[in-house]
Formats: C-alpha cells, sequence, structure tokens
C-alpha cells in the first residue's frame, strides 16, 4: 500500500479521497525541517501547500518518493531541478485557486482605490473620517495585467465588466489575441507608462530575481497602483518602499511576500499600502477543489498509474 505525508494544512478532503482508495495518508502539518528529513523516507507520496518547501536535501533523503503534489499552482516552493534528478513526479492544481486569486485581486483594488482599510480602522475608533477618504473609481481606468494564464484571464474578464482598459502583458498572449478582441497587448515599459494599475499574475522569475525595481517604478504614474497577488519577489520591495514614500507611484496592495511567513518587513506600517498575508487563494471553495483536485490525481497515478498535471 503506498504511503503519503500530507505535510501542509489542507482540507481534509485530501485525506479522505486517499484512504477510501487504500492509499494510507499521514497528516503532519507541523515537522521541522530536520524531522521531515527524517522521516521522509518512510513515503511514496507527498503533498504540500506553500509552508513546506521542499529542498534538495529533503529530496535527496526522499528514498521511496515518487510524486509531490502541490494542493495549488505555484511550485517555487519545490526544487524542481533535484526532482527531476531523482525522477520524482512534481503535479500541480492549476485552475482549481483561480476565481478566489482573481476576488482578492480586484478586493485588493477595490479596497485601496476607496481607502476601506483606513475606514473601517478609523470608523471603529468613532474618529468618522469622512473628509479624509476620498477615494477613486476604476471604472475608466487602464489596467495592466502581467501574465495571461489561469487568474490573469478571470481578473482580465472582472475588470473589462467594471469598464477598464485591459492591457496585457504576456508572451504567450499573440497565440490567443484573437479571442480577446477587447484587450491591447503590450510590452511591459509601455503597461508601466501608460496603466492607472498593474496587477500581477505571472510567474516568478527562474532566479527569484525582481521584475519590477527602482528604473520599472519610476516609468508609473506618479497616481499609479500596483497589486501583486503573484508573488513577492516580482516587485522589489525596497524599491516599492522608496517608491511609496516618495510619492512616485499612489499606493500598492500586497499579498505576496519575498520571505514568508512575513513578520517583519519593510513595507509594514508604510501610508498607502494595503497587506494581506497570502490568502489570495484561501477560500472554503478553493481550498475544497485544489485538496480534492490533487489527492484524486494522486490516486490516479497509483492506482492507474495515470499522470495529471506534471509540472515540468
Ligand atoms: C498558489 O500558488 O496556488 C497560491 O499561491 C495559493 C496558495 O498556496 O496559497
Amino acid at each position: 500500500m503506498p504511503k503519503v505525508l500530507i505535510s501542509d494544512s489542507m482540507d481534509s478532503i485530501a485525506e479522505k479521497i486517499l484512504s477510501l482508495n487504500n492509499i494510507e495518508v499521514d497528516v503532519k502539518t507541523d515537522f521541522t525541517v530536520e524531522e521531515l528529513i527524517a522521516k521522509i523516507p518512510l513515503y511514496d507520496g507527498l503533498i504540500v501547500r506553500s509552508a513546506t518547501k521542499v529542498t534538495k536535501k529533503i529530496i535527496d533523503n526522499a528514498t521511496n518518493l515518487k510524486i509531490i503534489g502541490r494542493a495549488g499552482a505555484g511550485v517555487d516552493n519545490i526544487d524542481l531541478i533535484s526532482a527531476k534528478e531523482k525522477k520524482i513526479l512534481v503535479m500541480n492544481t492549476p485552475g482549481g485557486n483561480t476565481n478566489a486569486t482573481a476576488e482578492h485581486t480586484l478586493a485588493l483594488l477595490l479596497s485601496l482605490s476607496r481607502k476601506i482599510s483606513k475606514a473601517d480602522t478609523s470608523t471603529h475608533k468613532g474618529e468618522w473620517a469622512k473628509k479624509n477618504l476620498k477615494g477613486n473609481e476604476i471604472k475608466g481606468k487602464t489596467i495592466g495585467i502581467i501574465g495571461f494564464g489561469n487568474v490573469g484571464r478571470r481578473f482580465a474578464e472582472m475588470c473589462t465588466a467594471l469598464g477598464l482598459k485591459v492591457l496585457v502583458v504576456s508572451k504567450s498572449f499573440n497565440d490567443v489575441k484573437d479571442e480577446y478582441p477587447d484587450y491591447d497587448s503590450c510590452d511591459l515599459n509601455d503597461a508601466l507608462e501608460q496603466a492607472d494599475i498593474i496587477s500581477f499574475h505571472c510567474k516568478p522569475n527562474f532566479d527569484g530575481s525582481s521584475v519590477i525595481n527602482s528604473k520599472e517604478l519610476n516609468l508609473m504614474k506618479d497616481t499609479a497602483l500596483i497589486i501583486n497577488t503573484a508573488r513577492g519577489n516580482l516587485v522589489s520591495e525596497v524599491d516599492l518602499c522608496e517608491a511609496i514614500k516618495e510619492k512616485k507611484i499612489g499606493g500598492a496592495a500586497i499579498d505576496v511576500f519575498a520571505t514568508e511567513p512575513a513578520t517583519n518587513n519593510t513595507l509594514f506600517g508604510l501610508e498607502n499600502i494595503l497587506l494581506t498575508p497570502h490568502i489570495a487563494a484561501s477560500t472554503s471553495e478553493a481550498q475544497v477543489i485544489v485538496a480534492e483536485m490533487v489527492a484524486n490525481q494522486f490516486v490516479e497515478y497509483f492506482l492507474n498509474n495515470k499522470v495529471i498535471n506534471e509540472v515540468t
């Protein structure tokens, strides 16, 4: 009987599906790195979200591991090269949390534009800060969507419905352009110059280097907003901090950080910046879907030798 470890918290449906299919499963979400290294040889499969960092050291010790499943989309917490070297399959659950992430992006955009966080805090304090809380509308504004995968597409649909003009920055957009006549394609610098809002929906650079640094921030309008629900290292936090302090851009809403969990960060406490703790995909609905997807993919693999959603 194959044995699977679930090492990050996820919906219990994953455990149920595996057990129902006679796959032995342990749920241990509090292993230290050393404990995980010691225990990993016991398992044929490992299921993670983003908290477990599946490093080379863990993979090198995983003498029986055949498959690593990511309940989510991003696999930047898994050392893909080491997994490949050891012929360990990596799979994710694309699409499972697309809508959740797109809705959180929209929530951040609207909250930032209408100063909802400040309004809430000051109203709770009895301050009635009405005069200081004039917001901006998003209808008629131009948004640059960086990355046109599942989340970028869903968010672009929402933006169009709300009356925004959509610019897409994506190498793959040309292949599907005809399906999206309402969107314009442009390169990153043009989007930065033209857009009132920039939203990230792309993968991080392989080496972890930032896509947006001071040079790019200097191209933006001084009223422009940055929204990042993709990965923290896409935007240099130090340069973003400086741009916000010097009012080179209007503000930012950030769900993802270069180092997570973010317990100390240069962006903390700044004006005009809204922060959430990597919760874009954390909805009840999405967490059931990704847990179900990854467990069913493991069942297909162990019982039918079928590989679904492999990440290469
Ligand atoms: C993902 O890559 O799917 C997201 O970042 C969601 C998450 O794991 O929280």
